[in-house]
């Protein structure tokens, strides 16, 4: 078991013109160390085997003053012992059969890999060469070796590939599935019966998108097939919404710190799903360290490499490892595997160290404590190499579902029917220069790579055959860890993958026959933030991967209608957002309607119309008394049916406002003012004129007479009137819909359509009302106990004042409240002008009709 590296002749010298056979083979050949075959078997045709029969290698010394001391292979692996068994079945089998290579033999030599590189390629150095220098074919000849059939893990398949290639030695790998091992270039020599790992990764991506796993952290080996899977998993989740929250490399040689460090990420992510790309010989003292800590709640992924590993079987894995789910490779039938098995033992192969072990590692004891190699089995009880192999040993003997051994089986096949194909040439129909056939005697590898690449055979129910890479056809069984009787984990195929179907279908999962890890039926949940309701979007966070965010709500007038929305959409113009910004509606109109404001402005003015009418019922009542009589009673009478129509138009601008109630309602205001102020002015001219043509030579009453007035009044009136009609005819008043005071709510407003129409006619009525307030000034001082002057100018002063007043807050007072301002302004000084000139008069009238009497009236004038 000493490792052995050889000086090969035929790799140096390969066209010397000296002849290693002319020289002493003892010189020229000459063994560095001893690498025997652990089985071994003469044929025709010798294929190698290479086979991970231990874990790992205790690191070699780095002392170079010390001859290197053999590799120390350590963890023995009844899985992988039971693989190279499978071979050495596969191989007798082909050498009993009739049909396949029947006039010939197929020998093999099976190496151990330790699952390291470094142990890898000197196992593939020593495939090529003999046993030991008598028997070395390589420095007389060529090698009987055609293949290879190896090697498990994809570290340890690139450099094992690496030393073939020279010879141009075909190798058929039954385990490793690093998608690096495709690129023909670099491994032209290359066969596999696995798929390749590109397939799994996009398989695991589609898992993780099924379960809406969108946060994963991920393990993974140190070695290329580690690596190559995480470089595929990130291509897979690029665009897809799905994030890494960490990805770990578990320490080639173990280390305890560096575990540990994995493990604290691992327990302080959110990830609660993480995926491990890794063997189970790396992964077992990590998940060892992973349990001691008691972590709990992470689902895991398994690849296909420890997805049916049995060391993980053990009743004390459940807590922790139960529910974990992953892509195992496709299971197939190997007739006699079992009773091939258990034919092996140690009396039957009473030198053979590995049998000795496999016994060590399944009954835990020693065979011959001095003949093994490691110290603690010489404190093993000792055993007789009689005990059966039972149930329990199901990490040998497990044959149910053979993957990797029948991987094997395939491997083997594969070479068998290859040489058979290359045997039954017929002469001149060859592939080869000419169409020539290889010489069955003397047949080179690379004719038998040839025959591999064109293989096309069945074997139990299933067709083998390689691509142009020498990948086999992807398929994938998805394994569930479930609680098995005896407490112990099983493997229960739960759904199937199919690279060969169309994108999208690939995946098939039986989703209720699942048990989740934590031994739970729903599936768990893995993301890093909650995803965000209707109504918010998502503010991704600096610096963090693109599943790590905020929500934020929506802006006003902006809406998201779906979940997890990046943008918030800005409603159309005449929509606004809703309350909980998850659609657009109507903006809301807004118009002085029939509210509390409108009710109470409707309920003012319609008291103030009638409190007008009950004072021109009480005018017409006393139209016969003098204070009646002597204020012009046709002249107080049109006021107060102007007034009372002042108060009523202030209901037209209660309401939608309408293209027809916007022109009448400022047509309606202005006239009826005009008419009411002209009114007002016409009796101010007749009180000014009464008093001043008392004196002498002064005659205006003549030209003032009730037609004049009638006259006077209608002219007024009428210039409004042309006004009106010029700002209709030109550019009416309009309904229009404004949302610039509000962007949540339109506001329906009469626009004037001219603005310098509007201002004319307030500007006309203000001109009158002004004139009126100069004349009744100038008159107020005039004598008699009932001088109307005075409460005109006061009426005046009240009305200037409102509609100056008025101004600043009509222009400055948004939406409906400047239709409000206007009618209060409308209302304010209609009252203001009944109050002033009405209420004293009816005072005399009602209550004191003792003073209604011509001389009370004249007194003052006739005292005088
Ligand atoms: N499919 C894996 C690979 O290609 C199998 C594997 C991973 C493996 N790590 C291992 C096999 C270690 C043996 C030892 O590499």
């Amino acid at each position: 078991m000493t490792p052995l590296l050889v000086v090969m002749w035929s790799l140096f010298y390969p066209f010397s013109a000296i002849s290693p056979t002319s020289l002493n083979p003892a010189t020229v050949c000459s063994l560095q160390g001893k690498f025997d075959p652990h089985f071994q078997a003469d044929g025709d045709f010798i294929i190698g085997g290479i086979f991970p029969m231990h874990y790992r290698v205790e690191p070699a010394s780095e002392n170079s003053n010390l001859k290197p001391a053999p590799a120390e292979c350590q963890g023995f692996d009844p899985r992988s012992f039971r693989w190279a068994q499978t071979m050495r079945l596969a191989v007798e089998e082909i050498n009993h059969s009739q049909q396949l290579l029947p006039n010939f033999t197929l020998g093999c030599k099976i190496y151990d890999s330790c699952a390291t590189p470094i142990t890898a390629q000197q196992a593939a150095l020593a495939v090529l060469n003999g046993p030991d220098e008598t028997q070395s074919e390589v420095c007389s000849g060529a090698s009987k070796l055609l293949a290879v059939v190896g090697e498990s893990g994809s570290a340890q398949s690139i450099v094992v590939s690496r030393t073939l290639q020279p010879f141009q030695i075909p190798m058929i790998s039954y385990f490793s599935t690093c998608s690096c091992l495709s690129n023909r270039k670099e491994f032209p020599t290359f066969f596999r019966v696995v798929p390749n790992d590109d397939y799994q990764v996009k398989a695991i991506a589609r898992l993780l998108q099924r379960f809406g796993w969108m946060w994963v952290g991920v393990i993974l080996e140190d070695h290329d097939y580690g690596r190559f899977a995480l470089q595929g998993l990130m291509r897979e989740i690029k665009n897809t919404g799905m994030c890494l929250a960490y990805h770990e490399m578990i320490p080639k040689v173990y280390n305890r710190q560096r575990v540990q460090e994995i493990l604290n990420i691992m327990k302080h992510s959110s990830a609660r799903v993480v995926v491990a790309f890794s063997g189970e010989g790396e992964l077992n003292p990590f998940l060892k360290e992973y349990m001691d800590q008691n972590i709990t709640g992470i689902q895991w992924i398994a690849s296909e490499a420890w997805v049916t590993a049995s060391v993980f079987t053990g009743s004390e894995f459940y807590p922790f490892l139960g529910g974990t789910i992953g892509f195992a490779i496709r299971q197939g039938k190997v007739a006699g595997l079992r009773d091939y098995l258990l034919s092996v033992n140690p009396l039957r192969y009473p030198t053979n160290p590995l049998v000795h072990e496999l016994w060590g590692a399944l009954y835990g004891c020693s065979l011959y404590p001095s003949s093994s190699r490691t110290q603690a089995s010489s404190q093993l009880p000792p055993c007789s190499g009689l005990e059966p192999l039972l149930k329990q040993h199901s990490a040998y003997l497990n044959t149910s579902s053979p993957r990797i051994s029948y991987n094997v089986y395939k491997a083997v096949y594969a070479i068998a029917h290859s040489l058979h194909n290359l045997i039954s040439c017929e002469p001149g129909k060859g592939p080869f220069h000419n169409s020539s056939c290889a010489d069955a005697t003397n047949i080179q590898p690379w004719q038998l790579q040839h025959y591999l690449q064109e293989v096309r055979f069945t074997i139990s129910g299933e067709e083998v055959n390689f691509n142009a890479q020498g990948d086999a056809i992807p398929s994938y069984d998805v394994i569930n860890w479930q609680r098995g009787a005896a407490g112990n984990i099983e493997f229960v195929n739960v759904g199937r993958f199919d690279g060969a179907k169309e994108a999208g279908k690939e995946l098939f999962i039986q989703e209720e026959a699942i048990v989740w890890t934590g031994h739970q039926r729903e599936v768990l949940v893995s993301v890093c933030s909650e995803s965000c309701a209707p109504g918010s979007r998502k503010a991704f966070r600096r610096g963090e991967p693109l599943c790590c965010f905020d929500c934020v709500p929506c802006d006003n007038g902006k809406i998201s209608n779906k979940t997890d929305s990046i943008d918030c959409t800005s409603c159309t113009e005449d929509y606004w957002s809703n309350a909980a910004r998850t659609e657009c509606i109507p903006k809301a109109i807004e118009y002085l309607s029939h509210d509390a404001m409108g009710l109470t402005l409707t309920v003012i003015a319609v008291v103030g119309a009638c409190l007008t009418v009950a004072v021109l019922a009480v005018f017409l009542y006393y139209r016969n008394t003098p204070i009646v009589k002597v204020n012009n009673s046709e002249l107080s009478f049109f006021i107060l049916l102007s007034l009372t129509l002042c108060f009523l138009c202030a209901l037209v601008f209660i309401g939608e406002p309408t293209s027809w109630s916007c022109m009448l309602r400022h047509t309606a205001f202005s006239i009826t003012f005009s008419l009411c102020i002209s009114c007002i002015l016409g009796k101010t001219l007749v009180v000014l004129a009464a008093f001043t043509a008392t004196r002498p030579g002064n005659n205006l009453m003549k030209w003032l007479g009730p037609k004049q007035q009638r006259f006077i009044i209608s002219a007024c009136t009428f210039i409004q009137v042309i006004i009106c009609a010029v700002w209709l005819i030109t550019a009416p008043p309009f309904p229009n819909k404004n949302s610039q005071y509000h962007r949540s709510r339109i506001i329906l407003e009469c626009s004037v359509g001219s603005e310098q129409a509007f201002w004319c006619v307030l500007g006309y009525i203000g001109l009158l009302a002004a004139l009126c307030f100069i004349l009744a000034f100038l008159a107020r001082k005039l004598p008699g106990n009932f001088n109307e002057a005075k409460y005109i100018t006061f009426s005046m002063l009240i009305f200037c004042a409102v509609w100056l007043a008025f101004i600043p807050a009509y222009v400055s007072s948004p939406g409906k409240f400047t239709v409000a301002v206007e009618i209060f302004a409308i209302l304010a000084s209609s009252f203001g002008l009944l109050l002033c000139l009405f209420a004293p008069k009816c005072y005399i009238i009602l209550l004191k009709p003792e003073k209604n009497t011509k001389q009370h009236l004249m007194g003052r004038v006739v005292t005088k």
